[in-house]
């Protein structure tokens, strides 16, 4: 069965721009692809910590060599991991925070990149093992000029991040559906959420 996994990563519950595109997305999808499922984590709900000490330690650990602790220490990290592998279509929903991605989708990143299981690492090269084939992600900036050949390009940190991490995961198929002046007037927002809608529409 096809599934999404879909990441919402905005601290806002309620008023996201973000999670109003990627609603778009998911309801475009769900027709596409009748009986899919539709798996979705709020990062910013308090659900993913901050990666531990005992987390790093159990991922470096080898399995027969696991103590309770570090069982119990990896276990987000194992759920979250088979949702990416069991996912057909990865949807991020990523405002910009500070010119970066929320702190809350970085921490659900540090529990899913994991040598062994998202990478391998093999004779000095690197290798994805995300069974993902694509990724979609909307991203949310309050102001404009962020996209390339725009004047604020440079303090774009997520479009470029996401990209080369999920790259290096091994998903192939990246696309990026963004929402710039979120801030802006009324009018201006409304505008440039529908263009978004629509590329959902498409894309789904
Ligand atoms: C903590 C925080 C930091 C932000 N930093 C930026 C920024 O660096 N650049 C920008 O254009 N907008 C910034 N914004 C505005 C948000 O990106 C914008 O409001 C976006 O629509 C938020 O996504 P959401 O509508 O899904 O909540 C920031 C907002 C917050 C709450």
């Amino acid at each position: 069965m096809t599934l999404l996994l879909r990441i919402n990563s905005s601290s806002r519950q309620s008023g996201s721009h973000s999670a109003a595109v990627a609603d778009q997305f998911e309801a475009s999808f769900r027709q596409k692809h009748p009986g899919c499922r539709v798996v979705t984590r709020n990062v910013a709900d308090g659900s993913i910590p901050i990666i531990s000490q005992a987390t790093i330690e159990g991922f470096y650990t080898a399995p027969e060599a696991m103590s309770s602790e570090l069982v119990e220490a990896t276990a987000l990290s194992d759920r979250l991991i088979s949702e990416l592998q069991e996912a057909d279509t990865l949807l991020i929903a990523a405002p910009i925070y500070n010119f970066s991605v929320p702190a809350a989708l970085k921490a659900w990143i540090d529990q899913i990149v994991r040598l062994g299981h998202t990478f391998s690492y093999d004779a000095g090269a690197f290798q994805g093992l995300a069974k993902t084939r694509r990724a979609v992600v909307i991203c949310t900036f309050g102001a404009e000029g962020y996209l390339e050949g725009q004047p604020f390009a440079a303090a774009n940190f997520v479009q470029p991040y996401l990209r080369f991490l999920l790259s290096f995961l091994g998903i192939e198929d990246i696309r990026f559906i963004s929402v710039q002046g979120t801030t802006a007037d009324p009018e201006t927002v409304a505008r440039n959420i529908e263009a978004a809608k629509q590329e959902c529409r498409l894309a789904a």
